[in-house]
């Protein structure tokens, strides 16, 4: 068996400190400006992953002080529905971040949704105006998974600055965006996805190595560089062979551990901090209300 070298990147602590200074800004500001910020999540249909998400999201909104407006809709929900709730809430003076769960139900077109948001209420900064505003390195709201990546290796004072760094996955939820921060900061950048050759020697050579591919074990220990700062987007639900579920990520953690100098756990890694990174993009819209 491996021994455990690898320092443990805590996005779970991290997490609860940003939680616990967003609510003291907002006990602070909530007498001044009169209301408490208010984000809106929309969730559509029965997915039983993005109901714990939601639930967690909320959950977490709630203990910071900030006002939920979140609604569950029936799968058959239509388009025009949903774009017509969207426009309401864009309207609503008390709600300052709105998103929409991803996946949604096959009938739908996400995309289309997502545009429909107003660009400064973006909670999830997927909305193209923010995107664009990342490919131009512009302040904007930013895409909450990858923005609490950065976070993380922040906090964790780990250089990047010229050094290689590997994003398995180019989704525009995660991969992309994650890429377009790491070359903000200036790293090299390199991603790789599901057409990738030799995917190894790629990864091989990264010093920071971020999977997001959403497949369980893709990485191994022998595909990271000794040294190396790995980081585990992956969230997938496995069932063993006792019929226990549990939740993994993309690299083989326990053999990692044993190679990388940094490592993310997953649960307890990036999923707190892409919460803790959303709560923060809704405080900072809610703030924006105040300057305007
Ligand atoms: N921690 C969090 O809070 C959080 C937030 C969001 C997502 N996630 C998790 O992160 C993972 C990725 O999410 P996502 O939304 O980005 O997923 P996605 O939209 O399915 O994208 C997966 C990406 O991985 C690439 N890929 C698939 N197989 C590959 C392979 N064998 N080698 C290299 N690349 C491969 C795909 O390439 P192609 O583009 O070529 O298909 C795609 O770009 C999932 O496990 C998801 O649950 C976690």
């Amino acid at each position: 068996m491996e021994t455990q070298t690898a320092k443990i990147l805590d996005g779970k602590a991290l997490a609860a400190t940003i939680q616990q200074e967003l609510a003291t800004t907002i006990a602070e500001l909530q007498p001044k400006i009169g209301r408490p910020p208010g984000l809106a999540v929309l969730m559509v249909g029965d997915n039983p992953a993005s109901a714990a998400y939601v639930k967690n999201k909320e959950k977490a909104g709630a203990k910071v002080g900030i006002a939920s407006f979140g609604q569950h809709f029936p799968t058959q929900t239509s388009q025009t529905v949903l774009e017509e709730v969207i426009a309401e809430l864009n309207q609503d003076e008390q709600v300052d971040g709105i998103l929409v769960q991803l996946p949604l139900p096959k009938h739908l077109d996400a995309i289309s949704l997502l545009h429909k948001i107003a660009p400064d209420k973006d909670a999830d900064g997927l909305h193209p105006i923010n995107l664009g505003k990342l490919v131009r390195g512009e302040t904007g709201l930013r895409s909450c998974t990858p923005a609490g990546v950065m976070r993380l290796l922040e906090e964790y004072k780990i250089p990047l600055v010229g050094k290689q760094a590997v994003v398995v996955g180019r989704s525009i939820l995660v991969g992309k965006p994650m890429a377009l921060m790491l070359l903000e900061a200036d790293a090299t950048v390199t991603i790789a996805h599901s057409r990738t050759q030799d995917l190894k020697t790629i990864t091989q050579n990264a010093d920071i190595l971020i999977a997001a591919a959403g497949i369980p074990g893709l990485i191994t220990a022998q595909m990271v560089k000794p040294g190396a700062v790995v980081i585990d987007v992956g969230i997938n639900r496995v069932t063993d062979s006792s019929g226990k579920s549990r939740l993994i990520g993309d690299i083989d953690f326990a053999a990692t551990a044993s190679v990388a100098e940094y490592i993310t756990p997953v649960p307890g890694g990036i999923g707190p901090m892409t919460v803790a990174m959303l709560l923060q993009n809704t405080v900072s819209s809610y703030l924006q209300t105040t300057r305007n």
